[in-house]
């Protein structure tokens, strides 16, 4: 049965829902394990933490890149081992680290953050291996850094570094870094990747011992435009097969880690939500549906920026906007006849529209709307509270056909 059915029954059903697909996840993680075998892979949990969903990545063997101390505490509760969650985020609280400890390894954000952690591991009398993130002395495409509000520029820790390895109370066993997201090039992430290994190689140096880990972050995009060619990760893992070869003696006995960002969940997500009202108001016909902007923000963002410019590319603006040609809108209608329509919302807002003047089959009560690409950044970044509306359900469509709520 093709996932238009699984969608049309489950609309019987809900009015608004989200549909991840087991199938798809599996298919995904297993390219990435296929393609990078030299690699170890971590869930980016903040892109969809519902549990069916983490469940499903963890079970291929993946780690967690966990953003907060509740996807720690996630992670822990999926039963990942604390050695394959890694908690990276900026402005992490005293309390926030006291119970990640012992739960996950903690990515130093700042040098404020490495002293805290001494601090708190004095106290308790251990010794804890932490992980620094790093703002590099380069971009994807630049030998030069930018200021970011992530992790600790190189040049500064190049210069603490000799410090920080009399702390008694911290080891540093790895490093962070991530500067971009949605990147299609294969070649480009190489590139970028090859610097990350000579980065990691001096900083070996300075530390005068083995890093358990370098994580490379992650930017593995995947297509959301219908002129997106999809990210070769069969040439980029050919590359970065390469790279561990040459780096064979420099990084031994160093853990090569990619994240997974968007990558391994965002294209099984479906965004279903069903025509409640149609109307004609001076010469134009209004589809109004459930939950748009407050079920699935992001083609509302595309609306907005629309709204902003001309311009055929605006500048991407992640996870918030990728382009203007995302999230594409398919009908699910027995209607064969076609008409110009505005799809809209049921918020009280006049803004909450998805679409202008879209040619689409003649829709109906109870027709359904479905937007694709919807596995990440989706359900978590929308403003579900607006207008005290209904929620949109979280669904998951097992590989054995059934579906559960994705969020137990
Ligand atoms: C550290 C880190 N890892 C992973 C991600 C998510 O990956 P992406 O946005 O490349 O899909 C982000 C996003 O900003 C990030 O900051």
């Amino acid at each position: 049965m093709d996932i238009k059915q699984r969608i049309w029954e489950q609309g019987q059903q809900y009015d608004s829902f989200y549909l991840y697909d087991e199938k798809r996840i599996i298919e995904n993680t297993h390219r990435l394990q296929q393609d990078f075998p030299l690699v170890d892979f971590l869930y980016s949990m903040k892109t969809n933490p519902a549990p069916a969903v983490v469940r499903c990545v963890c079970a291929q063997g993946f780690g967690v890149d966990a953003a907060s101390l509740n996807e720690v505490k996630l992670a822990v509760s999926t039963g990942v081992p604390a050695a394959h969650i890694l908690y990276s985020a900026p402005g992490k609280r005293e309390a926030d680290i006291q119970e990640a400890l012992g739960k996950s390894t903690v990515i130093a954000d700042s040098i404020a953050e490495i002293m805290k952690i001494q601090k708190i591991a004095q106290e308790k009398g251990i010794i804890v291996p932490i992980g620094i993130r790093i703002n590099p002395d380069f971009t994807f495409t630049m030998d030069k850094g930018m200021p970011s509000k992530f992790g600790i520029d190189e040049e500064q820790v190049l210069s603490l570094i000799s410090q920080w390895v009399q702390l008694p109370n911290i080891k540093i066993i790895g490093i962070h870094v991530h500067v971009k997201s949605q990147e299609l090039q294969a070649d480009v992430l190489a590139a970028y990747h090859k610097k990350i290994f000579q980065l990691a190689y001096t900083i070996r140096q300075a530390l005068g011992y083995a890093l358990t880990f370098v994580n490379m972050g992650s930017g593995l995009g995947i297509p959301y435009s219908r002129s997106d060619v999809p990210l070769d990760t069969a040439r980029l893992g050919r590359q970065t097969a390469v790279l561990i070869d040459a780096y064979r003696k420099k990084l031994a006995g160093t853990k090569i880690i990619l994240e997974t960002g968007r990558y391994a969940v965002g294209d099984s997500g479906y965004y279903v939500t069903k025509v409640l009202d149609r109307k004609e108001s001076r010469g134009k016909t209004f589809i109004i549906l459930q939950n748009t902007l407050n079920g699935f923000v992001r083609p509302s963002l595309n609306q907005l920026v629309r709204h902003y410019t001309d311009k055929e590319h605006p500048t991407m603006y992640e996870p918030f906007f990728t382009c203007t040609d995302a999230f594409p809108i398919d009908a699910l209608t027995e209607e064969k006849e076609t008409e110009m329509v505005t799809l809209a919302g049921n918020l009280c807002a006049a803004t909450d529209v998805i679409a202008t003047d879209m040619v689409l089959p003649k829709l109906k009560p109870g027709d359904l709307i479905v937007m694709n690409d919807a596995g990440s950044y989706a359900a978590v970044m929308t403003p579900m509270q607006f207008s005290s509306q209904e929620k949109p359900q979280q669904l998951f469509l097992r590989k054995d056909g059934t579906v559960v709520n994705a969020m137990e």
